[in-house]
C-alpha cells in the first residue's frame, strides 16, 4: 500500500492508495471511531457501482451505516442538497462521534465535506473518492463547499477529512473526458512545483494516455504528495496553497464565457495554463522551449485543448471580474522555468489579451 500523511498537527491525517482498497475502507475507518452509527453520502450512479463494496466493509467492520443519495451533477452542489442530507443525519441520529463517508467525485466530497464540518458543529469525515480530479486534488487539503448562485463554492468552510482512501481500480469505470479533466490538475503540479514529477509524466506519457492502472496509482501518489506539501505550509490559502490556481484565472475566464458546462474545468485550466505559459514566455520567466515543451507534455496526454475563440477584451474583463468592484488586484500564478511559480500582480490589458490570442492561435 501506497501511504502519506498530510502534516496538520491535531488534524493530520493519512492518504492511503491501493489497488480493491474499498474492501479495507471498514477496518480503516475502525481504526479512527468507535462510534457505532455512520453515514454513507454518495449519488445513484457511484453507489450502483461501488456502493455494495462499501456497505459491505462498513457493514463488517461494525458501522451501521445509513445510506443518503444526492442526484449526479455539479448543479446539485447546493444548499437546498445540502440540506436533505443534514436531514438524513438527524434521521439517523448521527451523534458527534459518528462518522460520515464522502463515496464519489469532488462534488460528493465538496457537499459532504460541508455537511461534516456544520453538522453538530462538525463531526469526523473520510474521503473515499472515486474520480481522478477528486483522488488527486479535491479530497486531499479541506476545503469543503457548496455553490450559490452567485458563484461557485461560495459558501463553505475548512475542514479536514480524518482519512483519505483511494482505490485507484474504481478509475476503470470513469468515462474519458471524466479523466482527461483530472489529468489537466495532475500536470499543473508538474509546472509549478515539481520538475521531477514533470519529467515523470513525460516519461510515461504513453501508459498515462492508455490509462495504464499501475503508472495511475504512482501519479496519485505523486499528486497527493505534492498537494499534502503545499497544504502542509498553508493550510488555509493565506499564501503558497495559492500556487495551485495555475492556469485558473484564464481557466475561469474561458468557463465563464462559454457557460458552466460547456468545458470540464480540468479542460478550461489546461486551455488557461497554455494561454499563462504565454505570458510567462513573454514576460522571460520560462523560455519558449520550455513553453513548448509543456504544449507537447498536454499534447502526448491527450489534453490538446486549445483556448477557445473568444474576445480578448472579454477575457480579460471576466479575468478583473468582481476583482474591479472589491478594489482587489488580479493576481496571477505563472511558471517560472518547469517545476517552480512566480506570482505576479496584473500585467496589464495588453499583455493579458496578447496571451488570450496567441493561446488561441496555438
Ligand atoms: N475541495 C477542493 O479542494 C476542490 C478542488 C478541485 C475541485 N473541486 C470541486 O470538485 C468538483 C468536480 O469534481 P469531479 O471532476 O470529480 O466531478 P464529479 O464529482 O461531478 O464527477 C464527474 C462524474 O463522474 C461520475 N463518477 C464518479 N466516480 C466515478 C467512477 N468511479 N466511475 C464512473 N463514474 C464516476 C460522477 O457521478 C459524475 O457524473 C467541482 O465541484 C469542484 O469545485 C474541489
Ligand atoms: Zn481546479
Amino acid at each position: 500500500m501506497l501511504e502519506l500523511a498530510v502534516e496538520l498537527g491535531p488534524r493530520s491525517y493519512n492518504i492511503s492508495i491501493e489497488n480493491n482498497l474499498l474492501s479495507a475502507c471498514g477496518r480503516l475507518a475502525r481504526g479512527l471511531n468507535s462510534n457505532e452509527k455512520a453515514l454513507l453520502v454518495s449519488n445513484p450512479k457511484v453507489f450502483n457501482l461501488y456502493g455494495n463494496a462499501v456497505a459491505d466493509a462498513l457493514d463488517a467492520a461494525g458501522f451501521e451505516i445509513t445510506v443518503a443519495l444526492m442526484p449526479d451533477g455539479e448543479e446539485y452542489k447546493n444548499l437546498e442538497i445540502a440540506s436533505e442530507v443534514l436531514d438524513a443525519a438527524v434521521g439517523a441520529r448521527l451523534e458527534r462521534g459518528s462518522l460520515l463517508f464522502a463515496l464519489g467525485g469532488g462534488v460528493v466530497g465538496d457537499l459532504a465535506g460541508f455537511v461534516a464540518a456544520i453538522y453538530q458543529r462538525g463531526i469526523d469525515f473520510i474521503q473515499i473518492p472515486t474520480t481522478l480530479l477528486a483522488q488527486v486534488d479535491s479530497s486531499v487539503g479541506g476545503k469543503v463547499a457548496v455553490n450559490h448562485p452567485q458563484g461557485k463554492n461560495l459558501i463553505g468552510a475548512f475542514h479536514q477529512p480524518r482519512a483519505v482512501i483511494i482505490d485507484p481500480l474504481t478509475l476503470n469505470t470513469l468515462e474519458d473526458r471524466d479523466y482527461l479533466s483530472g489529468l489537466g490538475e495532475v500536470v499543473k503540479y508538474g509546472i509549478i512545483y515539481d520538475s521531477q514529477f514533470f519529467e515523470f509524466l513525460e516519461d510515461y506519457a504513453d501508459n498515462i494516455a492508455q490509462r495504464d492502472n499501475e503508472t495511475i496509482a504512482q501519479l496519485i501518489y505523486h499528486s497527493c504528495r505534492i498537494k499534502s506539501e503545499i497544504v502542509a505550509q498553508d493550510e488555509r490559502e493565506a499564501g503558497l496553497r495559492a500556487i495551485l490556481n495555475l492556469g485558473h484565472t484564464f481557466g475561469h475566464a474561458v468557463e465563464t464565457l462559454t457557460g458552466y458546462g460547456t468545458h470540464r474545468h480540468g479542460e478550461a485550466v489546461v486551455m488557461g495554463t497554455r494561454a499563462a505559459a504565454h505570458l510567462a514566455a513573454d514576460l522571460g520567466y520560462i523560455t519558449e522551449g520550455e513553453r513548448q515543451r509543456i504544449s507537447r507534455l498536454y499534447k502526448r496526454l491527450k489534453l490538446d485543448f486549445t483556448f477557445p475563440e473568444l474576445d480578448p477584451s472579454q477575457v480579460y474583463q471576466s479575468m478583473l471580474g468582481d476583482k474591479k468592484v472589491s478594489g482587489q488586484k488580479l493576481r496571477l500564478v505563472l511558471p517560472r522555468g518547469i517545476g517552480r511559480y512566480v506570482i505576479i500582480d496584473d500585467p496589464g490589458q495588453d499583455r493579458l489579451m496578447y496571451a488570450a490570442i496567441i493561446a488561441q492561435q496555438e
